[in-house]
């Protein structure tokens, strides 16, 4: 191993382990067992056209060369990014922390109480600043929260409304244009109409079901819009609003003027910028429509023992997913940017926040008086942090322009020529004093110095917050940085992330998310850009995106790259609608059917309905494989509306299907597109790829195969790969030109979540051609060693025609189930007792454990995880064979706690030390679950989803 080869770092095992373990697995080389996996219609014959991977020293270099290109200024454009302050023991115990970025959503939630815990505190926050009763762990931005409230009042209809037909949104155009954007991209397959028009113009008419207005508005203005909500309530309309979570600290909340829905950015709260993101969406409701709200959503609970515990609530798991019956196709979110912001919450509490809000405003009102003194005209009468100005005759607006350009500033100039400044968190004297400058010397006036900070200025006693808000201990507490840094340890000691051992989720790809790849994300040259800054202040981010998206087609086959889409789902959302743009482009707008596997994942079926689509289930075959014959029967059939194929490759099922190209035909046979669901890539990469087996389209999951780290939760990257007759319908952006100009935007930020790009960026180019191939093939042997050495015990589901699975395999457990009553789920808690998270539970086939070991794992830890599933095994058959008992077992009771472990009282049919350390090795690095087993049940019968209210106390007292 060369010691300075990034791939030798990024892949876990050795040269000598990777002769073990083709030993093991039956081949004589990797190209042997390569080509017993991919079948080999569909091998790549070159190496991919990619550079040569460098060093982690080289790259370092070359991304701060990009860094340097990128230059910060001072930016008041606002329009829904702002700067903030990162609270340093926010940004290196949790942003630069691999526990919390590395860990997965806590689906598996007696190793995941902190995050759930840090994500309750996020939920409560929420609630408590808008005033609503409900809220969920995030969304992806801003712009697609207004496009899951809208139908989400659509979805609200009452039974006559949807008898007459009602479909009629009122859209105050005072909303930012990208909200305005993706709202026309998401209604139009909907049938949704949207009625675009000034508050004052809205007419309740008969065919109306909701509104969706901003508050502050675009323009910066407050108004006041009790009576508005009021007179629609009257005529059952919901109303939802997009709010600026900061103003909320100092403006009455939309809560306490009846607003149904409220959402937004949660950025301002210590989020950096990133150039358009990651930042969290939040999304609050009326408690009475809580089973309509979209995403994940944390709640309290008890475990076995009756103590309290967390969990995600309402079963909103992916899996759970409704298929074609789905109301919202978001499943990964924002989780560690939620994470993040709960933690400013908690670090600044609810009088520090007011004075960051109280601050800004007061900064807004004294520029707004001292620029009006130098005889502009300021147009807002009401406002929290944004001043607009109306240019004196003599002054050009080119030279305020000039003059900010010259001492690094932007200011938001709208179309009629008016002026914008957004104060934000880091606004200082010395910032205040180059705003006035400008304003001066472009007026050719002389300007008075600032040398104190503004205080006092209030907002109307009409629109003045009067409530109080964050008054739970959390948010009270840890003022003092060594409070909150070990409140921050002491959560993060609950939870399993890959800092302790691998993370074997099928379809998840837990693979390593290198530091070196993590480190840009730090530095302000790439998370203290705004995305609407002129693009010659981001060159260095302008240039690492060409060459990414550059990359990425390459590596996938296809000609072009849309980065815009934030998950996966959204990128299969956006991948169908420019589908169906290109056949109507040509005239067959009616393509309106999507084919898709029963294997498929639940967003698949979700995407295509909310495109519109109807949804028809190809069957698979006995061995797991699409039935290459339903595909043809069904595509036959809807010959004339056949839009799509929705395909995973390699399957869900975790095998190479020898007839995808013939699938692919037929498809193409029949009028309809391919749309590759790219979660699987990682066994693709430098063997095949989606252009050369015949997509049109795929999207890649970046947080998967890509190096993005999953963050509890979310961040994730889906951008969309297309084939060439695709690249002009790709998503266009209203404000920013983002190189296309097909359909109308799907995301917020012109090219989505910019700031992790330099993950994936980092990832390939320290990988190279060479080593992304090599990646791929240890993906596929790492995967082939575990099936070889569990298949005795547990059987391995499906196989390739030789015998071999892909990157990852499905483990029988039903038989298990059958003899002995134990679960998949059982043996998911037993393996926590084992220090490991489980592999993905019941997806995509019930009752079983999909393994999805990834390259990163070295032979040890594979060991480990291998005896751990035998040991686990052994116990089963002790009950099967009548050595221990059906109910009081390892098993049945796992995980253990150290308090049940530790307690004078055992009362078990097995010793403490079985329970705690089955293996010899687990003393080394024991990892203790804070709870016992969740109770599920009981948390979904009294929903409680804000910590530290009245009932939580009241109804866990109750047994
Ligand atoms: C096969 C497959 N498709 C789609 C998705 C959805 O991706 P995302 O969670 O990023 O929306 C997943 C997520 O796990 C998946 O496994």
């Amino acid at each position: 191993m060369s010691h300075d080869r990034f791939v030798s770092r990024h892949i876990g095992p050795g040269e000598n382990e990777i002769k073990e373990m083709l030993e093991a697995v039956g081949v004589s080389s990797m190209e042997e067992l390569i080509e017993q996996t991919v079948p080999a219609n569909i091998r790549l014959k070159e190496p991919l056209e990619l550079a040569e991977g460098l060093t982690e020293r080289r790259y370092y270099r070359k991304i701060l060369s990009l860094a340097a290109k990128n230059k910060v200024f001072n930016t008041y454009i606002g329009m829904g990014y702002y700067d903030t302050i990162t609270p340093a023991v926010i940004l290196r115990n949790v942003l630069e922390n691999p526990v919390w970025y590395t860990s997965y959503t806590p689906y598996q939630a007696e190793i995941s109480q902190g995050r759930l815990e840090a994500l309750l505190n996020y939920q409560t926050m929420i609630c408590e600043l808008t005033g609503m009763e409900i809220a969920n762990a995030s969304l992806l931005d801003e712009a697609t929260a207004a496009a899951e409230a809208m139908i989400m009042m659509f979805n609200l209809r009452s039974r006559k409304m949807v008898k007459d037909n009602v479909r009629v949104l009122l859209v105050d155009d005072k909303m930012w244009p990208q909200t305005h954007d993706v709202l026309k991209t998401r209604a139009l397959p909907l049938g949704i109409e949207l009625k675009i028009v000034p508050k004052d113009k809205f007419e309740f008419s008969e065919d109306v079901f909701g509104l969706l207005i901003q508050y502050p508005n675009s323009d910066g203005e407050v108004p006041d819009y009790s009576e508005l909500v009021e007179k629609a309530h009257t005529k059952e309309i919901k109303v939802a609003v997009a709010a600026d979570l900061l103003s909320l600290a100092i403006l009455v909340p939309p809560g306490e003027w009846g607003a149904d829905i409220v959402f937004g950015n949660s950025q301002r709260f210590g989020v950096p910028m990133g150039y358009g993101g990651p930042h969290a969406a939040f999304f609050t409701a009326r408690e009475e429509f809580k089973r309509s709200m979209p995403g994940r959503i944390i709640g309290i609970t008890k475990d076995i023992h009756g103590n309290r515990a967390l969990r995600m609530a309402l079963q909103t798991r992916e899996q759970h997913i409704k298929r074609e019956k789905a109301t919202s196709n978001i499943c990964t979110a924002q989780a560690l940017l939620a994470t993040m912001a709960g933690f400013f919450g908690v670090y600044h509490g609810p009088e520090g926040i007011i004075q960051i809000a109280r601050r800004i405003h007061n900064i807004a009102a004294l520029l707004a008086g001292e620029i009006e003194k130098l005889g502009y005209r300021q147009l807002n009468i009401n406002y929290f942090d944004t001043i607009r100005f109306d240019l004196p005759k003599h002054v050009k607006r080119e030279d305020i322009e000039w003059l900010s350009l010259e001492l690094e500033m932007n200011f938001r100039y709208f179309e009629n020529g008016e002026v914008g400044i957004s104060i934000d968190e880091t606004t200082n004297r010395e910032d205040m004093n180059w705003i006035l400058e400008v304003f001066a010397k472009a007026a050719n006036k002389t300007w008075p110095v600032v040398t104190e900070y503004p205080m006092g200025f209030g907002i109307d006693k009409k629109f003045a917050r009067t409530t109080g808000f964050m008054k739970q201990e959390v948010f009270n507490k840890y003022r003092s940085e060594t409070e909150m840094v070990r409140y921050i340890k002491r959560l993060e000691h609950k939870d399993i992330s890959l800092t302790h051992s691998m993370i074997s989720l099928g379809s998840c790809t837990m693979k390593l998310n290198a530091a070196t790849e993590m480190l840009p994300l730090s530095w302000i040259e790439f998370n203290g850009i705004h995305p609407f800054v002129p693009k010659n202040q981001a060159r260095g981010y302008q240039e690492m995106m060409e060459e990414l998206r550059r990359d990425l087609a390459v590596i996938t086959g296809m000609e072009d790259v849309s980065l815009m889409p934030n998950s996966g789902a959204a990128g299969e959302y956006a991948g169908l609608m420019v589908i169906h743009a290109y056949h109507k482009s040509r005239g067959e707008a009616q393509r309106d059917v999507v084919l898709i596997p029963s294997s498929a994942h639940g967003t698949n079926p979700a995407s295509a309905v909310m495109a519109g689509l109807k949804v028809v289930v190809v069957a698979c075959d006995e061995k797991g494989n699409i039935d290459l014959a339903d595909v043809r029967k069904k595509a036959e059939e809807y010959k004339d509306t056949l839009s799509a194929l929705m395909v995973t490759y390699p399957s869900t099922h975790g095998v190479f299907e020898s007839s995808i190209v013939e699938m692919c035909e037929v498809i193409h046979q029949n009028g309809g597109q391919v749309y590759m669901d790219g979660a699987n890539m990682n066994a693709q990469v430098g063997l095949t790829s989606p252009g050369l087996i015949g997509a049109d389209v795929c999207h890649l999951n970046l947080h998967k195969t890509f190096a993005i780290p999953h963050g509890g939760g979310g961040p994730g990257v889906g951008p969309i790969a297309v084939a060439q007759h695709l690249v002009g319908f790709l998503p266009s952006h209203p404000v920013m030109n983002n190189g296309h100009v097909g359909i109308n935007a799907v995301a917020a930020a012109p090219w989505g979540s910019a700031s992790v790009l330099t993950i994936t960026y980092g990832y390939i180019k320290m990988m190279g051609a060479r080593g992304l191939r090599e990646a791929t093939e240890m993906a596929i042997l790492n995967a082939n060693y575990i099936a070889k050495a569990l298949e005795k015990n547990y059987g391995i589901l499906y196989t390739g025609e030789k015998g071999r699975v892909a990157h990852e395999m499905i483990l029988e457990c039903r038989h298990l189930k059958n003899t002995t009553g134990i679960t998949e789920t059982d043996i998911a808690k037993r393996l926590m007792d084992y220090g490991f998270h489980a592999p993905t539970l019941s997806f995509p086939v019930h009752g079983t454990l999909m393994v999805e070991p990834t390259e990163s794992e070295s032979k040890q830890e594979l060991d480990r995880f291998i005896d751990a599933l035998n040991a686990i095994y052994a116990e089963i058959r002790e009950i099967e064979e009548g050595r221990a008992d059906k109910e009081d077992n390892v098993l049945k009771n796992a995980p253990h706690t150290a308090e049940v472990v530790s307690a004078d009282d055992w009362k078990h049919n097995y010793s403490r030390t079985k329970a705690a350390y089955p293996l010899e090795w687990i003393r080394e690095n024991k990892f203790w679950v804070p709870v016992g087993r969740v109770d599920n049940a009981w948390g979904d019968r009294h929903l409680i989803c804000t910590c530290g209210s009245p009932e939580e106390y009241e109804l866990l007292s109750q047994d």
